[in-house]
């Protein structure tokens, strides 16, 4: 009598992912430069953002050498939208690291790709696994609710001490080869078909066979959900200042989106009457003040509740370092964080 051998986890997945793995940009031509930018791209942001900016991108920065010296403000330009922009500076550090001391060169190990700015383990096991098939593993998120559905994992999957078990459960399955595929297809289960809220696709899961969380009907306990700190919130108020048809923008500093155009603001809620005193002691010359309205962002560990006036002046007050920007400027030339969006977008359809 033949023995039937129950296929692998590794062979399971792989042939899974042969079959229904999406056609996304990077998996065409999976080159390291092109592995890194749509790497440090997917952090945090979900596939179907980042596609059309890592095709934008990767047109006008083709290597590792242009991204090296491209300027900050094209850089940001290209990233509008995307947010976290520490992303951007961190990449474009990565990149002249890679220049100057791996001659242009993305390392192919966990060990060097970690110690460049922006790239924790994850994203370095898989850069190592998908661009030059190294054996690592890449554990984010989706991979911890995969493996903790599968094994039954009741326990805080944000503890180092769990992060570690699912860690060498993983490893433990590599297959021989492919481990670029076998990080990929981790991915690829989670985003797909192990959803994370309202119901996974259990019937369409190459592990429903031996998934604990699918036999015992606990998909929505596993993994255990855990209370997230409270994000501060910050009260802001945003002025669109206008002079002559322009709007003034000034560079942030420092911080939170430092290097990036933002909209004049103050902190705290003004009202109307405070706004006018508040410009009535900077010496500006207003021909009117109108409320604009209510916006908030939420940033990762911070919410933004801001409240907007329009301002007209009548002189440009360069004695403020306001950079004066038409609406061609604030489309294609200056990069302006999303968190401003309601406010430039009033800008540009009411002047
Ligand atoms: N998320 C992070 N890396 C990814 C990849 N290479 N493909 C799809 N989703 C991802």
């Amino acid at each position: 009598m033949s023995k039937v051998q129950n296929p692998s986890f590794s062979s399971k997945l792989l042939a899974w992912y042969d079959n229904h793995a999406r056609v996304l940009p990077w998996r065409d031509d999976p080159t390291p430069y092109r592995v890194l930018i749509s790497e440090i791209m997917l952090q945090q942001t979900r596939v179907e953002t980042v596609i059309p900016y890592f095709e934008r991108f990767i047109i006008r920065l083709t290597d590792i050498f242009s991204l090296a010296k491209i300027s900050d403000d094209e850089l940001f330009k290209l990233w509008e939208g995307l947010g976290y922009y520490r992303r951007a500076s961190n990449l474009k550090r990565t990149a002249q690291i890679i220049v100057d001391q791996y001659k242009g060169i993305v390392p192919n190990s966990v060990d060097a790709l970690i110690q460049l700015p922006g790239i924790g383990a994850y994203t370095a096991g898989a850069i190592s696994s998908i661009a030059y098939n190294q054996k690592a593993t890449a554990i984010d998120g989706n991979v911890i609710r995969v493996i903790s559905r599968i094994t039954g994992n009741k326990k805080n999957t944000t503890t180092s001490e769990v992060k570690k078990e699912i860690e060498k459960f993983v490893w433990n399955r590599l297959p021989m080869n492919r481990f670029g595929d076998f990080t990929q297809a981790m991915m690829e289960v989670g985003a797909i078909i192990c959803l994370p809220n309202g119901t996974p696709k259990c019937n369409e899961c190459p592990f429903s066979d031996e998934c604990y969380a699918f036999l015992h009907n606990q998909t929505d306990v596993i993994p255990l959900k855990t209370s997230k700190p409270k994000r501060l919130v910050e009260e802001l108020t945003v002025f669109i200042y206008i002079y002559q048809n322009q709007i003034a923008i000034r560079k942030r500093e420092e911080g939170l989106l430092s290097g990036l155009f933002e909209l004049p603001n103050e902190q705290g809620k003004f009202t109307h009457a405070m706004c006018e005193e508040y410009c009535n002691s900077k010496g500006y010359r207003v021909s009117n003040i109108q409320m604009i309205g209510t916006s908030k962002h939420i940033f990762s560990h911070i919410e933004w509740k801001m409240n907007g006036f329009l301002v007209n002046l009548e002189s440009d007050f360069s004695i403020e370092h306001w950079t004066w920007a038409t609406k061609n400027d604030v489309l294609n030339k200056y990069s302006i964080p999303k968190a401003f969006s309601f406010y430039i977008d009033w800008f540009l359809l009411n002047r």
